[in-house]
C-alpha cells in the first residue's frame, strides 16, 4: 500500500458480530483476490462487514454510493483544467486499482450497465484497467480487490446486473441477523437495555413477515439503530418506533395501524 492511500485505512476496529462463517471466507477470498458480491437487503449489516474486513486485513477501502447518473468517468478518472493546462485525475476505482486499495461499489445496481462494465477487465484474470482518454493501461496492484454490494429484492429486469458481471464475483448472502443476535447490536449500538432492544426486533420481525404483503421491504436493523438511538436518548417508545420504524417504511394508512399496533404489543 502506498502513502496516497493512508487516510482511507480504517483505523479502529469497526463493531461487527460475524453471523455465520462469512469473515474466514471472506478471507479465503482476499487470499486469492476473488471479487467478492455481498447480496442482501439494506440496511443488515454489509457495508459494516466490508468495514470490519478492510480493517482485519489492514487494507485502505475506497467505498463509491452507485447511482444512475454515475459515469465510467466518475469511476475512472478525467482529464481537469487548472492554471497549467490539464491534469490527469484517477477516480476511485483507478486510485484502488493503481495503489491497492479494496474498492467498494455500495448498491452497484443503481448504476447504469454501461458504467458497471469497467470494472470487467479488474474483476477476471487480467486485473487491468484501461484508461482510454490518458492512453495508460493500469495493472492492478497485487492488494486490490473489487467489491459490490446488491440488494436482490430490487431486482427488475430493467435494472439488474448482467450475467457477464454477475459471474465475475464469489458471493455472501446476508440478511437479518437471528433474533438475539440482532438485540446483541442493537443494544451495543445505541446503548439501550437487551431487553428493550429485543422488543424492538420483536416489532421488526412483525413487519419483515409482511414483506410482499403490503410491504416491499422490512424493517431493517439500521433502523432498530435509530428506534434504540431515540429510545437511549429518553424518547418514548412508541414515538420512537413511529417516527423511525413504521412511518418511513409504508405511506399505507392500515399497514401504519397495523405495525403500530405491533409496536403496542410488544411496549
Ligand atoms: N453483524 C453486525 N454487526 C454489527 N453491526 C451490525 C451488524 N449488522 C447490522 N449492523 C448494524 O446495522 C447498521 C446498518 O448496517 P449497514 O452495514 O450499514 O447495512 P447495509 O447492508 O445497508 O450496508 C450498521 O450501522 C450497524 O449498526
Ligand atoms: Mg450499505
Amino acid at each position: 500500500m502506498q502513502d496516497e492511500l493512508r487516510d482511507y485505512l480504517i483505523k479502529d476496529e469497526p463493531y461487527y458480530r460475524p453471523v455465520a462463517d462469512e469473515i474466514e471466507l471472506y478471507e479465503a477470498a482476499y487470499s486469492v483476490r476473488m471479487p467478492m458480491m455481498l447480496k442482501g437487503p439494506t440496511g443488515c449489516g454489509k457495508t459494516r462487514f466490508v468495514e470490519y474486513m478492510a480493517w482485519k486485513l489492514n487494507k485502505p477501502l475506497i467505498t463509491v454510493a452507485c447511482n444512475e447518473d454515475m459515469t465510467a468517468s466518475d469511476l475512472v478518472g478525467r482529464f481537469l483544467l487548472d492554471a497549467n493546462g490539464t491534469r490527469w485525475q484517477d477516480g476511485p476505482l483507478a486510485m484502488a486499482a493503481r495503489h491497492g486499495a479494496i474498492c467498494y461499489l455500495d448498491e452497484v445496481v443503481e448504476a447504469r450497465q454501461d458504467t458497471t462494465v469497467v470494472i470487467h477487465p479488474l474483476t477476471d484474470n487480467r486485473r487491468v484497467l484501461p484508461l482510454e482518454r490518458k492512453g495508460e493501461l493500469i495493472q492492478a496492484h497485487p492488494d486490490f480487490q473489487v467489491v459490490i454490494s446488491y440488494n436482490p429484492g430490487y431486482q427488475s429486469l430493467m435494472k439488474d446486473l448482467k450475467q457477464s458481471t454477475k459471474q465475475r464475483f464469489g458471493a455472501l448472502d446476508f440478511n437479518y441477523p437471528a433474533h438475539d443476535l440482532e438485540s446483541e447490536i442493537v443494544a451495543h449500538e445505541t446503548g439501550v437495555s437487551l431487553d428493550v432492544a429485543s422488543k424492538l426486533v420483536s416489532v421488526a420481525e412483525r413487519a419483515r413477515n409482511l414483506k410482499g404483503h403490503g410491504l416491499d421491504e422490512g424493517i431493517s436493523t439500521r433502523m432498530l439503530v435509530y428506534a434504540g438511538s431515540l429510545i437511549h436518548k429518553g424518547v418514548a417508545p412508541l414515538a420512537a418506533c413511529r417516527m423511525a420504524l413504521v412511518r418511513p417504511i409504508t405511506d399505507d394508512p392500515d399497514m401504519r395501524d397495523a405495525l403500530d399496533a405491533a409496536v403496542t404489543t410488544f411496549f
